[in-house]
């Protein structure tokens, strides 16, 4: 009786604090299980079928569309990839729960103003390749399944039918592991929809690149490795790039993205954490944090910033190819600071800003953090 009366209590004082506030609530949303994807064998590496989280567009969104994909690492042997699917997050959708839908994905209006009241699409990463894999065997000690290209197919038809097919709008995104697969599937997304649609892409803090040192870039060469070998990606990599090299360079943007013919705009931090992390090191990794990184160790992060600058595309077609890059030390912008009040600012522009005049062909920005050595964000 007492716990009734409290939480009428509660319903009533928050009815009125809507009234009056608007009483920010989260917004979790419920998983959808994909229909018919296990008899097309598009399955998460337990062979559970794959979900998405989706919440309907209203007023004039409704006929515009933002499908991200989201990321999570990847995993590069059996044992890991059996490890991943008794996390809640990124092997199975058994026992995937609801998520919370904020920044880009916020409903509330000051926020997210140019997007809030889109149809809205977070496809879950279950697969452990980054979309890219398709092997027919099944591991038969294990049941792991490798099969995240077919999960994009599958993922892509339920939702055309959902009415992606009729967008006036849309978007395909990825943050960190789900960036790839953006770059990878831009120009195919763009093919699902009429020419006259405007479509683009997206891709957050997934421009990892592969450094010159071959020290540096042994981590991202020994993941790619993995996906070749295990998931059977490279026929889902672009032709245009695996018939003039090894299917493993392939995964690196600077090799892809001369390739991508729609327009796709990609923001990351050029001391983007997780890629300092496992290209320069641990200790470099710390030693900005702990501010007590010596010159020889700023010297490194200096020359890395610089030769990922020169792996991004260059600034002579911002209508094509945006780019938003700080330098503050953190991984992904559209988990991270997106909404307008609380904005990623680089020059003065913010990163949602700059973003939503990019796609929505307002102004092509091009936009590049000038401080050479990281900044620990407040
Ligand atoms: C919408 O966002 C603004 C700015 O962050 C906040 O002040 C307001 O409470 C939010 N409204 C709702 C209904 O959540
Ligand atoms: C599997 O990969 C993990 C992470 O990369 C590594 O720590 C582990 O040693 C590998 N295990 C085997 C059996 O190769
Ligand atoms: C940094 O990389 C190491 C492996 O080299 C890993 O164990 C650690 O969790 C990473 N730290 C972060 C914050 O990503
Ligand atoms: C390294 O750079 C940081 C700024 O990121 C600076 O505070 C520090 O003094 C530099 N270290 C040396 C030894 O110059
Ligand atoms: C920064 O941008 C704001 C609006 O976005 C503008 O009012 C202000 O003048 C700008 N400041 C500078 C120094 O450009």
């Amino acid at each position: 009786m007492m716990m009734a009366n409290l939480q009428f209590f509660c319903l009533l004082v928050c009815s009125l604090a809507i009234i009056k506030t608007g009483c920010a609530k989260d917004n979790w949303v419920e998983k959808t299980i994909v229909k018919n994807a296990i008899s097309k064998g598009a399955v998460c590496l337990d062979g559970s079928p794959p979900a998405y989280h989706f919440q309907s567009g209203f007023g004039e969104g409704v006929e515009n569309w933002i499908v991200q994909l989201s990321g999570g690492g990847w995993c590069t042997n059996v044992t890991d990839c059996l490890d991943r699917t008794r996390s809640i997050y990124v092997g199975s959708t058994n026992i995937m729960g609801p998520w919370k839908f904020e920044g880009l994905f916020s409903i509330n209006k000051s926020e997210n103003p140019d997007f809030y009241n889109w149809n809205k699409v977070f496809v879950r990463y279950c697969d452990g390749g980054a979309f890219t894999g398709d092997v027919e065997y099944v591991d038969p000690a294990t049941n792991l399944h490798f099969r995240g290209a077919r999960i994009f197919e599958a993922v892509m038809d339920e939702l055309l039918a959902k009415g992606l097919k009729n967008a006036k709008n849309a978007l395909l995104a990825g943050t960190s592991a789900g960036g790839y697969p953006t770059m990878l599937y831009c120009d195919h997304f763009r093919s699902l929809l009429p020419k006259s649609k405007r479509v683009k892409c997206f891709a957050d803090a997934g421009h990892f690149i592969h450094a010159k040192n071959p020290m540096q870039a042994r981590g991202f060469e020994e993941v790619y490795n993995a996906l070749v070998t295990l998931q059977g990606s490279t026929k889902a990599l672009p032709k245009a790039c695996t018939s003039k090299m090894n299917p493993v360079l392939c995964f690196f943007p600077e090799n892809i993205l001369q390739h991508i013919k729609t327009p796709i705009f990609t923001a990351m931090s050029a001391y983007d954490s997780f890629q300092v992390n496992k290209t320069l090191g641990q200790d470099i990794f710390s030693c900005i944090f702990s501010r007590t990184c010596t010159s020889s160790q700023n010297k490194t992060l200096r020359e890395f910033r610089s030769e990922f600058l020169t792996t991004l595309p260059k600034p002579h077609n911002p209508k094509l190819k945006g780019v938003f890059i700080d330098s503050f030390v953190h991984h992904s912008a559209i988990q991270w600071r997106w909404t307008i009040q609380s904005g990623l600012v680089v020059n003065n522009v913010s990163a949602p800003e700059a973003f939503a005049d990019w796609y929505f062909d307002r102004k092509y920005w091009y936009v590049i953090d000038e401080k050479v050595l990281p900044t620990i964000p407040k």
